[in-house]
């Protein structure tokens, strides 16, 4: 059996890893970083279709959930937005703004890998993919680990960054909380967030002949009790897609991070416009337009037909009550829908809770009862909106970590 001994051991060769690994090597630590897939970095690389939306202009803790949305004050702040731009400008990469302060590669997000493979063979970083730890123990003020290699590794410290379980095909596994709860550091709920919703059978076949539609919609959360809306009362403006599985979309995305089982979700989707007024006045100009066509200048044609049918709203306008037609302004911009569930970890962009924050050291992410023990990126309990945030957060808990571990 092969032992090597090294200052840092990084679990994980994802953002937040490579990050911790650079910076620590930088500070003449001698580095490990070993990563059971085969390559570093896979989830930068299917990022944003591929262009990997790196980080947000806007970017601040209040884009944040977790049970103590202030935990990651200090890391966003001790390196920031504009320090990762800086980055990338150094190294070459272009980059454009998409919507909302999104930043996305203008070429490839292979290039944000390169950069962080390039650094961390430039600071001297060993890297060891197919990888995993078989076990793990506390030895002296350090750590003894026996590799999947067959190589028995110690560390002054370890720093867990093997992420959430958002897609275990691309490799992601629950091994960041098995470590918490191997050192008595409690984790939170987890749950898919970032997801798609999905709907009872009866809804959905209603829905399914939109499939492909998208309208521009504010989507709000509807927590039942006041003490649950003080934390999990949200609205977002953003695209609204109907899907053969039901509603998806960066709006529907965002919410899924606030909705819980059993309740309602509400969508307008004609935000700012008076449907009732509008529809009164087409009336008044012309009567004998057909309900779902004078709708269908207002949200698209096919959503029209199927919300006047669902409301019981046909023929001309001249034929129907204000009733029928501040039914038909509900309908379109105050539609209450009961979700029965997500599409799960399986396609979850990331994992809503993790490991308890008020067990880390929020400057360094250090485990306040296992000194040399670090928790960074998506497995610790703070999970940011959809739009470039989540990277953030990887870079900076790993640059974090970095200057401590
Ligand atoms: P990450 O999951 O990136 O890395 C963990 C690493 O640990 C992986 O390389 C994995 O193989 C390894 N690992 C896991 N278990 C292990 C074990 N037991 N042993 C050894 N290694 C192990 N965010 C954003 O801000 N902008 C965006 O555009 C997107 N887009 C996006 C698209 C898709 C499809 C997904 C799934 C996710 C996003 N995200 C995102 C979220 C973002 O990818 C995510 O939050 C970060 O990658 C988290 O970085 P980490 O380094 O913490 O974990």
């Amino acid at each position: 059996m092969t032992r090597a001994s090294y200052d840092v051991l990084v679990v994980g060769a994802g953002a937040a890893g490579m990050m911790c690994a650079i910076e620590a090597a930088r500070r003449g630590r001698r580095v490990l970083v070993v990563d059971h897939a085969d390559r570093p970095g896979e989830k930068i690389r299917i990022s944003g279709g591929g262009r990997c939306n790196f980080t947000n202009l806007g970017c601040g803790p209040a884009n944040f959930l977790g049970e103590n949305p202030r935990f990651a004050t200090s890391a966003l702040r001790r390196y920031t937005q504009h320090d990762f731009i800086k980055r990338i400008d150094k190294a070459g990469i272009g980059w454009h703004e998409k919507t909302l302060g999104q930043l996305f590669c203008d070429d490839s997000a292979k290039q944000i890998i390169r950069m962080l493979t390039d650094d961390m063979a430039a600071a001297g970083v060993t890297l060891k993919m197919k990888t995993g730890v078989e076990r793990l123990a506390r030895s002296g003020d350090g750590f003894t680990t026996a590799l999947s290699d067959g190589s028995q590794v110690t560390a002054a410290s370890l720093v867990v960054a093997t992420g959430g379980k958002s897609i275990p095909k691309m490799g992601a596994t629950g091994w960041a909380y098995e470590v918490a709860r191997q050192f008595d550091i409690r984790v939170t709920d987890t749950r898919p967030a970032l997801v798609p919703l999905t709907f009872e059978a009866g809804l959905l076949e209603t829905l399914t002949p939109l499939a492909g539609v998208a309208v521009d919609a504010v989507v709000a959360s509807a927590p039942e009790t006041k003490a649950e809306a003080r934390t999990r009362k949200a609205s977002f403006t953003e695209a609204m897609l109907f899907t053969h599985r039901g509603l998806s979309g960066p709006a529907i995305l965002q919410i899924s991070s606030y909705w819980r089982e059993g309740e309602a979700i509400v969508a307008s989707m004609a935000p700012g416009r008076n449907i009732f007024d509008e529809l009164k006045a087409a009336k008044a100009a012309n009567g004998r337009q057909a309900i779902h066509t004078a709708l269908g200048h207002i949200i698209p044609r096919r959503l029209a037909e199927s919300l006047c049918e669902r409301e019981g709203a046909a023929g001309n306008l001249a034929d129907l009550s204000d009733k029928v037609l501040r039914r038909l302004d509900q309908a379109v911009n105050a539609w209450s829908v009961k979700p029965v569930g997500s599409e799960g970890y399986r396609t979850a962009e990331v994992t809503l809770g993790g490991v308890d924050t008020a067990a880390l050291d929020q400057q360094t992410l250090q485990a306040k009862s296992v000194p040399g023990l670090y928790f960074i990126g998506e497995a610790v309990d703070v999970t940011g909106w959809l739009g470039g945030y989540n990277f953030q957060w990887a870079w900076s808990s790993g640059w974090a970590a970095g200057q401590n571990a």
